[in-house]
């Protein structure tokens, strides 16, 4: 194997600040267990004067490289040379102006985007942060790999590591993962193993499994995974004709999303390529509130690096001592103890973020209105137009500003969350189908 000097691992602790280089798996600082990132020697990088360079890759969409919508940004996440970069067609995204669900949010025609990356070959982001973090793993000519999951994160290893032939165990909490995501870890061949317990349990026994067995970790521990998430961004800016918007807003589960935007962001001004960074909201389910409680009532913040330790570490007691499961119908974000809850710190300083917590029904009824006036998408996406909604009623986000919701997964992930909320007559904007008798004046009768 060769690797770059280009690029290193660092603890973001800065009181460790160790470094090691991207040889190794490692995925928590071994000198002091905190996590890590990975950084780049930029004066060792052809970095483009402008991120409008970048647009000559798209008369070479032959070059898989090129066509990925991960791998057209390489020089940002210069960890690896091309000849171990995987690409399944990834980052293929569309952000869509739309003004019906505008409306629906209180915001001002022609503001609101919503950047589908449900429409990625896997169905949800992961794909993004999977084609990295696989070109890590075969840098390191891993055979074998795991991970712990709501669902979209196994499909989407599975599917990456059936590309790349990895042997692939995924560990999902037994009744809390919706069935189109279950469907594709299985159906891509992963080992599918479901404990008595939700994802918090299988977080933790998948990094002890991990470290005993020798396996490539894929969760968003792992630092190569954000750095591929990054490119959400990337493309973002590129849809907006090289712009930045005013806000992005992104759904919180275990908060890699929302490290590796603050961190794309952070780069990107650091190297000139943006005037501004963009402010974030991240949008929890009340049922799943950690970091909106951390942030919001105990006023935790990123404090250049030196997080108040006793206050999370209290705050899990807590949780344990009452023996606390998360609950929410956007199970893909159903995590009461985020492993990237100290980078998503980093961020919202960073960019000046906002954190908020929506209830199901205000899911599931954005949801139904992204259905109806958009592509659609699953109930944890919606949490993002939900909350916007809320922060638009608080004044924080005003009517006139750009913002870009990041929909994270397609709407067939979790079907029976839809089929249920259409077939009540009591929600808010359902659209129940019509039992008829097998006779066509009855069927006429019912569309006249
Ligand atoms: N939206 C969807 C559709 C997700 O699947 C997830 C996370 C999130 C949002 C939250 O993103 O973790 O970056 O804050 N799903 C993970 C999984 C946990 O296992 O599939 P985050």
């Amino acid at each position: 194997m060769s690797i770059t000097d280009a690029a290193f691992q660092k603890c973001i602790n800065p009181d460790c600040a160790a470094q090691f280089d991207c040889a190794q798996a490692l995925f928590k600082c071994p000198k002091c267990g905190e996590l890590l990132d990975a950084q780049y020697n930029w004066e060792k990088i052809n970095v483009p004067d402008k991120l409008s360079d970048l647009e000559k890759r798209w008369a070479n969409r032959n070059n898989p490289l090129d066509f990925s919508g991960v791998w057209r940004f390489r020089e940002l996440l210069n960890f690896c040379e091309d000849k171990y970069k995987v690409t399944i067609g990834e980052g293929q995204t569309i952000l869509q102006q739309n003004d019906a669900v505008a409306k629906y949010a209180d915001i001002k025609q022609g503001c609101l985007y919503l950047q589908y990356e449900g429409l990625n070959p896997s169905g949800s982001f992961k794909d993004n942060g999977m084609a990295a973090a696989f070109s890590h793993a075969k840098m390191l000519a891993m055979s074998s790999c795991a991970c712990a999951s709501t669902g979209n994160t196994s499909a989407s290893v599975a599917l990456y590591a059936h590309h790349c032939g990895l042997k692939c165990t995924v560990l999902i909490g037994s009744g809390r993962i919706a069935f189109g995501k279950l469907s594709q870890a299985m159906d891509y061949g992963a080992q599918t193993i479901q404990i008595l317990g939700d994802f918090d349990d299988c977080m933790r026994q998948v990094q002890d499994v991990c470290n005993e067995l020798g396996l490539y970790l894929l969760n968003s521990l792992n630092p190569f995974r954000l750095e591929g998430q990054k490119t959400i961004m990337y493309r973002i800016i590129e849809q907006l004709g090289w712009d930045v918007p005013d806000w992005i807003i992104v759904p919180g589960g275990n908060l890699g999303n929302s490290s590796a935007f603050g961190k794309a962001f952070y780069e990107l001004k650091q190297l000139g390529l943006i005037k501004r960074i963009p402010r974030m909201a991240v949008i929890n389910a009340t049922g799943a509130d950690t970091l909106t409680d951390l942030v919001n009532n105990k006023k935790l913040t990123w404090n250049n690096g030196k997080v108040n330790q006793k206050v999370i570490d209290d705050y899990y007691a807590d949780l344990t001592a009452r023996n606390f499961s998360p609950r929410t119908c956007a199970s893909a974000i159903e995590i009461s103890r985020p492993v990237n809850l100290k980078k998503c710190l980093r961020a919202l300083d960073i960019c000046n973020g906002v954190v908020r917590a929506v209830t199901d029904e205000e899911i599931v009824d954005a949801k139904a209105i992204i259905g109806k006036f958009g592509l659609g998408c699953e109930p944890a996406s919606a949490a993002t137009i939900a909350g916007l909604r809320n922060l638009r009623a608080e004044g924080i986000v005003t009517a006139d500003q750009r913002v870009v919701c990041v929909l994270t997964g397609h709407p067939l992930k979790d079907p029976d969350v839809t089929v249920n909320y259409h077939k009540d007559k009591q929600c808010q904007f359902s659209n129940p189908p019509i039992e008829v008798p097998n006779d066509l004046d009855e069927i006429i009768k019912l569309i006249r």
